[in-house]
């Protein structure tokens, strides 16, 4: 009887094993990826990776969290803090996490742009990328409001008070979204289940939609060149390696994907043990009072960009409702504004490299005058801001139509 036990024992051991090669065959075999790409091509992998590092982190913070107005407060910045073995870490992974993690989302959001990586049979890679990042900024946000510190209860006092400008039904729905008169515990509640259990679930749906449409047209490279993968894997299996176009995903790709994991885990980390406060607002150290608004309200740094628009047309919050709502989905609308059909880097298109880089200044500029007081020149400088935002994206279709004429139609 317990031979055939070890028997079996041996056989799943064997089949799991056999499972693994035959993976590792698929991966080395039929996916294969352009040579001609850089490190900015890593990104998409740190960003699965960083969300795992989120998931993880997060389950260890549950145990100990208390999703109740009275306890949230004491269970984060006690409890979790200062009486649970390496409470302390988790916490900073995950807070450190949440916020490099839209540094990652930007710098692969951009690099997309810059390479054209939205276009050409990529849109759906694009618009499954959009959603992401729009799932991913409600998932911030609703993470913001458990520790209920001073700044998470009047952020999403913020927020959620901007859907009561919404015509007829607003005021109902600010309730509706609330479940109260004014942010309290219900709120706190329905928030926390956004946070661990839908919005996950959808950010993983998500991916995985992301991941299957980039089967189809491939990665895009540095010069946005069409590549036959067939064709150009034969040439490598057949021993041409030098002169093939492409590597296998596994393991030639994968090991440079690991080594710009590797550095940026080791800056991810340094953040971690010795920068964490970067990604903590002192105010957010003081418990939430409906009492005692702040003396100043604003997002997290990845939100300041939006924030400022919403806040640029001082003399019309309706105006700067529209203009914030337009902000939040004209990235969708890329690969349709963008009449150049041209694939590669932004600095061979003549026009195109202009409203890349006055779009990525505009940007900062945006950033840094949302953290500041809207008062004087600062709300003058935040008007033209959002303006040029919304101006830029109004004119890339008369630009991009403009400069496919000067480059005589070209790919
Ligand atoms: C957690 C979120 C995300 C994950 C895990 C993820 C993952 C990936 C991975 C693994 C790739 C292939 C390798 C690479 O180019 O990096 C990729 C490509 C791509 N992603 Fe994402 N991504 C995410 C968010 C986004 C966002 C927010 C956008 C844009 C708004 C986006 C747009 C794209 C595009 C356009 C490509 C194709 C790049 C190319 O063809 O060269 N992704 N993504």
């Amino acid at each position: 009887m317990a031979e055939i036990k070890q028997a079996d024992g041996v056989k799943d051991w064997l089949e799991q094993r056999l499972a693994v090669s035959k993976l590792v065959k698929v991966l080395a075999t039929e996916y294969w990826i352009p040579k001609n790409i850089n490190f900015l091509w890593a990104m998409g992998m740190i960003l699965a990776i960083m969300f795992a590092l989120l998931i993880v982190s997060g389950l260890f913070l549950l145990m100990y969290y208390k999703p109740d107005a009275n306890l949230a407060f004491d269970s984060v910045n006690y409890t979790i803090m200062s009486e649970v073995a390496y409470g302390w870490l988790f916490r900073h992974i995950h807070g450190v996490a949440a916020s490099v993690i839209f540094l990652v989302i930007y710098i692969h959001m951009f690099t997309g742009i810059y390479y054209n990586s939205y276009k050409a049979g990529r849109e759906m890679i694009w618009i499954s990328g959009v959603l992401l990042f729009g799932i991913f900024s409600a998932e911030a946000f609703s993470g913001y409001m458990l520790p209920w510190g001073q700044m998470s209860y009047w952020a999403a006092t913020v927020i959620t008070n901007i859907f009561g400008q919404v015509p007829i039904i607003g005021p109902e729905l600010v309730i509706w979204i609330r479940g109260d008169y004014v942010v309290a515990d219900a709120t706190l509640t329905r928030f926390f289940m956004l946070h661990v259990v839908l919005l996950p679930l959808v950010i993983i749906k998500l991916i995985a939609v992301h991941f299957y449409a980039l089967r189809i047209p491939h990665v895009n490279n540095q010069d946005g060149e069409v590549l036959d993968f067939d064709k150009e894997a034969e040439k490598f299996l057949a021993g041409n390696k030098k002169e093939s176009k492409v590597i296998p995903f596994w393991p030639g790709f994968i090991s440079k994907d690991f080594f710009v994991l590797g550095v940026f885990l080791i800056f991810f980390f340094y953040l971690v043990f010795y920068h964490y406060n970067f990604a903590m607002d002192p105010v957010n150290f003081d418990p939430a009072n409906s009492m005692q608004t702040p003396a100043h309200i604003y997002p997290e740094w990845y939100f300041l960009w939006s924030y400022e628009v919403l806040r640029g047309f001082f003399f019309s919050s309706d105006l700067g409702l529209i203009a914030f709502g337009i902000a939040n989905v004209v990235f969708f609308l890329m690969p349709f504004l963008d009449k150049n059909p041209f694939v590669g880097p932004t600095s061979k298109r003549p026009l195109f490299k202009w409203w890349f880089w006055i779009f990525i200044i505009d940007l900062m500029v945006l950033t840094l005058y949302g953290k500041l007081p809207p008062t004087g020149a600062n709300a003058y400088i935040g008007f033209v801001a959002s303006i040029t935002f919304l101006a830029l994206f109004a004119l890339l279709p008369f630009i991009s139509k403009k400069e496919k004429n000067l480059m005589g139609g070209v790919k």
